[in-house]
């Protein structure tokens, strides 16, 4: 088995290591205090946490972890995991230190074919242009040739019993294709899951309900999976995204709570109520615009209330501001593909697809088509706008007439009929030159192969390829 180095030994490294010993790989646990050591050797743990507890018994029980301030210690490790602490400097600038610390201690054991991992909090971006040079710097080894450099976020939720280091589905990704394997062949092997690909995600494992005999369930993401993604910045962006996700909604159901004090109400009550609502919890995805009579109405009602009652809730303004400006920004990465590829706006035809707010419904009310529609015409575009579903927008009879003879197509809602049409459609030999995917819902990479521009929101398939 290989030989294991877990660098810090808090919260997120020691049920990380005691979990390696678990599974019978030898652990050297390099930690900085050395009262943490001294307890760690004595079996007991410095968190007071009943699963860490757990799990460093049977660590302690499996003769395999070996807690350490002795960086000597490290000699002939394979696998290096990074767990130190990232937190901010009083200018909340990221402090650095710990991390780059951990790769100059670690750097003079580095030998060919090893793998590091760093598992702490980073920002996109980290890995390859601060912990790459210095890696090669320290070592005089070649990452992605020589030695793998992977991250990992961890994601365990201290305090929680079921959510556990052991089982948590992880992500991983790499500054080379054959890195990310390794370290999601490694992950796996600790948490027992399987290795999926981010497209397996997109193609099949988004959460989504089905009918039972019960009521109904609601698919997951496999236990104790790893997730390999296309990058390590992508690797990166997940953890510092999905935290930062969480952050903004809890600063929401703060102003909720602010709205309640002005309205009288029971803001626990309220989210209690809310929480009944099974669908519409996320995960959610950036798109062209946010219409329909009730997303893009109600919270005008909430915000008038509120204002009424002597608060301004500046969140829900800012959202309607960033959704309102969605058709405007779309259309400038439409204006900005055709400026690449020599088009002005002004006479240029354009394919608009859909005008419902949403797929498969044929309700237009507050839809982003209006503001897109009359941007693009006051910028002198000439349009064929074509939705099966809502007909009196329409300027042409089928798709494939809205298709024919354009240089480009934005797509603004995704219904199924069109849409699998529009997959099967070699847009190439019709003379289609940019694709803004306004509902980010075709494959980006296969249409770039076919020689076309493909912007989505947020998402640009020369990226994506990286
Ligand atoms: N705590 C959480 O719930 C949680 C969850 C997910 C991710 N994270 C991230 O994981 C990382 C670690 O967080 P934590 O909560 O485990 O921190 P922690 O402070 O509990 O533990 C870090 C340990 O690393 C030691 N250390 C610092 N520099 C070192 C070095 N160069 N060599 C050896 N040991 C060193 C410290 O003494 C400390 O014991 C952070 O990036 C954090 O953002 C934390």
């Amino acid at each position: 088995m290989a030989k294991i180095a877990v660098i810090g030994l808090g919260y997120v490294g020691l049920p990380l290591a005691a979990l390696c010993a678990i599974k019978e790989y030898d652990v050297i646990g390099l930690e900085r205090s050395p009262e943490v050591v001294e307890t760690l050797k004595t079996g007991k743990s410095h968190i007071i946490d009943h699963e860490v507890e757990l799990l460093l018994k049977d660590a302690h029980l499996s003769g395999h972890f070996f807690p350490t301030t002795d960086h000597a210690e490290l000699s002939a490790c394979q696998t290096y995991l990074i767990c130190v602490p990232t937190p901010v400097d009083e200018n909340l600038e990221p402090d650095l230190e710990p991390l780059l610390g951990a790769i100059i201690d670690i750097a003079p054991h580095i030998n060919k074919g090893d793998l590091i991992v760093v598992e702490s909090t980073i920002f996109p971006g980290t890995c390859e242009s601060i912990v790459l040079p210095l890696l090669e710097e320290k070592t005089g080894l070649s990452v992605g040739n020589d030695i793998h450099l992977a991250h990992c976020p961890e994601r365990v939720n201290p305090g929680d019993s079921f959510w556990t280091s052991a089982n948590i589905p992880r992500v991983v990704g790499a500054t080379t294709a054959e890195g990310t394997k390794a370290a999601a062949q490694f992950y796996s092997s600790i948490l027992g899951g399987e290795i999926l690909n981010v497209q397996d995600i997109r193609k099949s494992l988004r959460p989504k309900f089905s009918k039972t005999e019960d009521g109904y369930t609601e698919s997951q993401i496999p236990l104790g999976s790893v997730t390999m993604m296309r990058s390590i910045r992508d690797a990166e962006a997940v953890k510092a995204m999905e935290n930062t996700v969480r952050d903004v909604n809890i600063a929401f159901v703060n102003e909720l709570a602010k709205i309640s004090d002005a309205l009288e109400l029971d803001v626990v009550d309220v989210i209690d109520g809310m929480t009944t609502k099974p669908f519409g919890k996320g995960p959610f995805f950036p798109g062209v615009g946010v219409g329909g009579h009730c997303i893009a109405v109600d919270p005008e009602w909430l915000k008038a209330a509120s204002m009424k009652a002597g608060y301004m809730p500046e969140i829900i303004q800012l959202s309607r501001n960033t959704n309102n400006g969605m058709p405007a920004y779309t259309i400038r990465l439409l204006q900005d593909a055709l400026n690449d590829r020599g088009y002005p706006v002004n006479g240029t035809e354009i394919a608009v697809l859909g005008v419902a707010y949403k797929k498969n419904i044929d309700d237009p009310r507050e839809s982003p088509f209006y503001e897109v529609k009359s941007q693009l015409l006051a910028k002198g575009a000439k349009l064929k706008v074509y939705d099966g579903w809502v007909k009196h927008e329409n300027s042409v009879d089928s798709l494939e007439e809205a298709l024919s003879g354009v240089k480009a197509v934005l797509i603004v809602t995704d219904h199924d009929d069109y849409i699998t049409r529009v997959k099967q459609t070699n847009l190439a030999d019709l003379g289609i030159e940019i694709i803004i995917d306004g509902r980010n819902c075709l494959d980006g990479e296969a249409i770039s192969e076919q020689g076309i521009t493909y912007i989505g929101v947020g998402r640009r398939a020369d990226l994506s390829a990286r």
